[in-house]
């Protein structure tokens, strides 16, 4: 008697069928039931737990195994997607596409959202940037409707954007014409889109990119004039040329400093604004005819295929590649 607590004992005393041999708490029963069901009874509650937690933490890590199950608003009710974990290969990115509404720059926008990167697409067609945001349906897209050739509206955009790790610029216009047949109107305008508000993006984001020593530039630039003079195209060539030449001196003034930043060279790439220039042709079917028959490969390069190009660029998959010039053209320069 002197080895048995005091106070169990009176419990027992109580009313409470109490087996010695179980280390938990003492359970109300009735005194006539015998001490082995007592006992299952009382653990009943103890495997229960275990299994419970058991299920719980198999199906958590399990979700995190597959990575978040749920990836726009609509579907995951009111939870908001940026407080969920991120996966995929642009995950804890933030990169800004120019020209995004359309062509290669919408297929990079969705190629990079659905990547897990934070999206900010910019365009100076508002109609076109409500399409793509509908169309994403992600919580991830921020859209800005501006004009890259405005100082003052890009400057504004940039403070409301702060610092982003991926630039893409990727808006860009196409003059036709030889040397005789351009004019300054046409040089000054490609110039100014093409080249200069590249210019000016690559200024306003730098500084939050050094600060951070990581970012990745990408620029697009063309077949025409990084690997071959094009037919037609003086303008359009000359501005490409230029972005080749401000894509290899970011990259070499800036390479110590963990800035990228590489130009992405296309070929004949199936998106409205070739459209619009077949249709130009007094034959539009001749001249699609005569697009497609430049690539060996016989058909059009895709706006998604240089999206996967933008994505490697932009991604740290392409870490050790600062200053080259990616021909992406289903073999037009062979
Ligand atoms: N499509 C091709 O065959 C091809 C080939 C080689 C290079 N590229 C280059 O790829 C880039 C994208 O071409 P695309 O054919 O996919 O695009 P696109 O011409 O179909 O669309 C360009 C987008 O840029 C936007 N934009 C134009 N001017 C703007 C401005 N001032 N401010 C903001 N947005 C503006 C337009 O609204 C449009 O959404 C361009 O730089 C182009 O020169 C295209």
């Amino acid at each position: 008697m002197g080895t048995v607590e005091p106070k169990r004992f009176a419990r027992k005393k109580e009313g409470y069928q109490y087996d010695e041999s179980y280390p938990g708490p003492p359970h109300k029963l009735n005194p006539i039931v015998n001490k082995k069901i007592a006992r299952e009874i009382a653990l009943l509650p103890w495997h229960l737990y275990v299994v419970h937690y058991a299920f719980v933490h198999v199906v958590f890590v399990l979700m995190l195994l597959r990575g978040t199950p749920c990836r726009n608003l609509v579907t995951c009710g009111r939870r908001s997607y940026s407080n969920e974990v991120q996966v995929g290969r642009l995950a804890g990115k933030t990169a800004l596409v120019t020209g995004a509404a359309q062509g290669i720059g919408k297929a990079s926008v969705l190629k990079f959202l659905e990547e897990g990167a934070k999206v900010v697409a910019v365009d100076r067609n508002e109609l076109l940037l409500t399409g793509l945001a509908k169309e994403a349906n992600n919580s991830n897209l921020r859209a800005h409707s501006v004009d890259i050739t405005d100082l003052e509206a890009l400057q504004k955009m940039a403070r409301e954007v702060g610092d982003i790790s991926v630039l893409m610029n990727c808006a860009g216009v196409v003059h036709a014409g030889a040397l005789i047949e351009s004019t300054e109107a046409d040089f000054d305008f490609a110039f100014d889109l093409n080249v200069k508000a590249m210019y000016r993006l690559c200024k306003l984001f730098l500084p939050g990119m050094l600060e951070k020593k990581s970012g990745s530039i990408i620029n697009i630039a063309s077949v025409a004039s990084s690997i071959k003079g094009v037919p037609n195209r003086l303008v359009y060539g000359a501005s490409k040329g230029a972005v080749l030449g401000l894509t290899k001196h970011i990259a070499v003034d800036y390479v110590g400093q963990g800035i990228r930043c590489n130009a992405i060279c296309p070929g004949t790439i199936e998106t409205e604004s070739l459209q619009e220039r077949i249709n130009a042709f007094a034959d539009p079917v001749a001249a699609r005819k005569a697009f497609i028959d430049r690539q060996p490969m016989g058909r059009l390069g895709l706006p998604s295929e240089i999206a996967a190009l933008a994505l490697y660029l932009a991604s740290d998959e392409s870490a050790f590649t600062t200053g080259a010039m990616i021909q992406i053209d289903g073999g037009y320069s062979l």
